[in-house]
């Protein structure tokens, strides 16, 4: 597929805007693979739940400095924001993840590399100044999993990402069901980094992932793989978020894989508050799915997360403008926290607290 002339993206003024200008270029099946197509329910619901939170502006604070920036797992990033593993940048940048990673960098936060992903970590790991994550999928050959982890070390990978919020592929409906195929036809081809990276093709896609076996007591083997902190991806209850702690995991992100996996599922919004009560002190909880601005991000700060991961935001800036496409959503999301956190008195990434966010049952009794 051919990528068609870009946007100017200095000129785009936020995320509905970025997706705008991304979808007028995207090949249709791509669209509607990250559109969910036909199975939008539990992503509206996290767009929706984040938007129902309302803001409290404090008074009279010195907020004549405000900074964003914030330490994640040791690492210091310019803003609580990282970049999601997403699979499909090769259908809509030449350079695929290079480039999602060349703007995340300028931006001075973290990438994460889907396992899935169409480049290697040997080709993230130079264009991400040391800011780089490798998302993992537990597939069922467990040399597969164990070579990715190497090559991320070797790579330079500061943590490793096992997202465990898929045992079975979801049954998807209708046009996303179609746009899978379809999608599924160009990957067969080799694109995904756990082909590139060795030569599996004997082991067609299907065959090894995803494995429905994976349990906790697992954990270990790949903990004694290297030295990297381990989060989990894709924690949604408290029990399981003690479970990560107790099994040596560093962190988690709370996510419902934005709607890719469990049909129907809780929004992030309403699971993160009870996974900070539980683990908060002991491991650092992040979060994703749904954040669309940086008043989502003050949102999800406000409720306890360390930093939030965004897919979608990200993969329409690559759309619209390949690597400044990803530096532009990352200098709109700044701009709108930096905007947010100095009308409700936060100056500092610490000074987001609860009390940013209106009681919701007082909003509810005030109608
Ligand atoms: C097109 C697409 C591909 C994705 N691929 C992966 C993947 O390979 N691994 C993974 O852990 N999550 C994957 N995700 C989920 C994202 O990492 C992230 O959880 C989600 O996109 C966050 O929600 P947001 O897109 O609303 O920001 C994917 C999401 C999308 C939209």
């Amino acid at each position: 597929m051919s990528i068609p002339l870009r946007t100017d993206v200095e000129e785009l003024f936020d995320v509905p805007e970025v997706r705008v200008a991304a979808e007028r270029i995207m090949p249709e099946p791509y669209r509607d693979f990250v559109n969910n197509a036909g199975m939008e329910e539990t992503l509206r619901g996290d767009v929706a739940a984040w938007g129902e939170l309302n803001l409290r502006p404090r008074a009279l604070v010195d907020v004549s400095n405000v900074d964003t920036s914030v330490t994640v797992l040791g690492q210091q990033i310019a803003l609580p924001v990282i970049t999601a593993p997403f699979i499909g940048s090769s259908f809509i940048d030449p350079e695929g993840e290079i480039a999602s990673a060349r703007g995340t960098a300028h931006a001075g936060s973290i990438m994460t590399l889907s396992m899935m992903g169409s480049r290697t970590p040997e080709q993230i790991g130079p264009e991400s100044a040391g800011r780089y994550w490798q998302q993992l999928y537990w597939v069922r050959d467990r040399d597969v999993v164990e070579d990715m982890v190497a090559r991320a070390v070797s790579a330079g990978a500061s943590a490793l990402c096992l997202t465990v919020d898929l045992p079975v592929m979801p049954s998807f409906p209708g046009r996303m069901r179609d746009a899978a195929q379809a999608l599924g036809e160009h990957w067969g081809a080799g694109e995904h980094s756990m082909y590139v990276a060795r030569d599996y093709r004997d082991r067609p896609f299907g065959a090894t992932f995803p494995n429905p076996a994976v349990s906790w007591s697992d954990l270990e083997w790949l903990r004694g793989l290297s030295d990297l902190p381990l989060i989990l991806k894709g924690i949604v209850r408290p029990e399981d978020a003690v479970r990560a702690r107790d099994h040596g995991a560093s962190a988690v992100v709370v996510s419902n894989h934005a709607g890719q996996g469990l049909r129907y599922s809780m929004p992030v919004a309403h699971a993160l508050p009870a996974i900070v009560a539980a683990v908060g002190g002991d491991l650092e909880v992040l979060a994703d799915s749904g954040i669309r601005s940086g008043f989502d991000v003050l949102r999800a700060l406000a409720l306890g997360a360390k930093a939030v991961l965004v897919g979608r935001p990200v993969l329409w800036g690559l759309a619209a403008g390949g690597a400044a496409g990803v530096e532009r959503v990352y200098s709109i999301l700044k701009d709108e926290l930096a905007e947010a956190m100095a009308i409700t008195g936060a100056p500092r990434i610490a000074d987001i607290d609860e009390a940013v966010l209106a009681p919701v049952r007082m909003s509810a009794r005030n109608g």
